[in-house]
């Protein structure tokens, strides 16, 4: 695997089998990385002749009192794992490189930007943006890679690739969780047994409503309830938000008739967790 940090050194590592036409993958993350990054990076390697890992903590995207600086970091760690992934370059640039002094432009992801997430985090989806932006013209890959895990995010980036005619695939990869439901995410770190035992409510209540969609279920609003208020009568959970929406535009549905998704954002503890489901009406 090479390792690279500056935007000369990637874009010379790619030179050659760019010009040779063989296909590029890119799986932009934040490290500290777990199995759900190393799905993305499976998926990748299945579909591309190379493929070129990201690690880079995108400040941009967090909001001030987030955990940027509290942001579990250890590239070493993160470059073995890489590595014994078969992966081809890891490109981790440093704050500098990506935002040099004077960068001041953002990409503005438009209405999609500020629903749920984007309501308590009213930055963080520009700052994806334009860092998910900057990544494809440095690497310039014919596909990308991101995880259902960060549902809207994915949204929002297939949004911003259509609207500004950047020519690389999006592929939205399945969430990865543990057995007992819990979805894999870097700040899972941050739990006590007893919070990450808490936590599982998500995953359970995620369930529960994709269930009674099975079983003919289409009343959005009468499904989105359920969703609150099981996790809010979770003890140590805070709920930020818990949705029934179009798998599509993201806007909150009343009567299910195609695809849909349930969202949930909650507190536990310092951690801010997310998670969500397919809903498939049997109709
Ligand atoms: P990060 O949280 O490191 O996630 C990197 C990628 O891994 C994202 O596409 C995310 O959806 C995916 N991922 C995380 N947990 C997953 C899981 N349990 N199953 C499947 N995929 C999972 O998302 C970001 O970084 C950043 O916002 C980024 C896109 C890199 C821009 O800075």
């Amino acid at each position: 695997m090479e390792r690279v940090s500056s935007i000369e050194e990637v874009r010379s590592v790619l030179r050659r089998p760019r010009v040779e036409a063989r296909t590029i993958g890119l799986v932009p993350t934040m490290g500290a990385l777990h199995e759900g990054h190393l799905s993305l990076v499976a998926v990748s390697r299945a579909r591309c002749d190379l493929t070129v890992v990201s690690v880079f903590v995108n400040s941009t995207q967090f909001g001030e009192g987030e955990d940027f600086d509290a942001y579990p970091r250890d590239l070493d760690a993160d470059a073995e794992l890489l590595d014994g992934a078969g992966v081809d370059v890891l490109f981790a640039p440093s704050t500098a490189v990506m935002y040099p002094e004077g960068a001041v432009t953002r990409v503005d992801p438009g209405p999609m930007s500020q629903m749920w997430c984007g309501v308590s985090r009213p930055i963080h989806f520009a700052g994806v943006a334009t860092v998910v932006t900057k990544l494809l013209n440095i690497v310039g890959p014919d596909v990308a890679f991101f995880g259902e895990k960060d549902y809207q995010q994915l949204k929002v980036i297939e949004r911003v690739v259509a609207d500004l005619d950047i020519p690389t695939h999006i592929v939205g990869c399945a969430i990865v969780r543990e057995p007992d439901g819990l979805a894999l995410s870097s700040r899972n770190r941050y739990l006590t047994p007893e919070q990450r035992s808490h936590a599982l409510v998500l995953s359970r209540a995620l369930a529960a409503v994709r269930a009674r969609v099975e079983a003919g279920e289409t009343d959005g609003t009468a499904l989105q309830r359920e969703l609150a208020e099981s996790i809010a009568s979770e003890p140590g959970v805070t709920l930020d938000y818990a949705a029934v929406v179009d798998a599509e535009t993201l806007e909150s549905v009343t009567e299910l008739r195609r695809e849909g998704r349930a969202l949930v954002a909650a507190r536990v503890g310092s951690a801010r967790l997310i998670d969500n489901v397919a809903l498939r009406p049997a109709l």
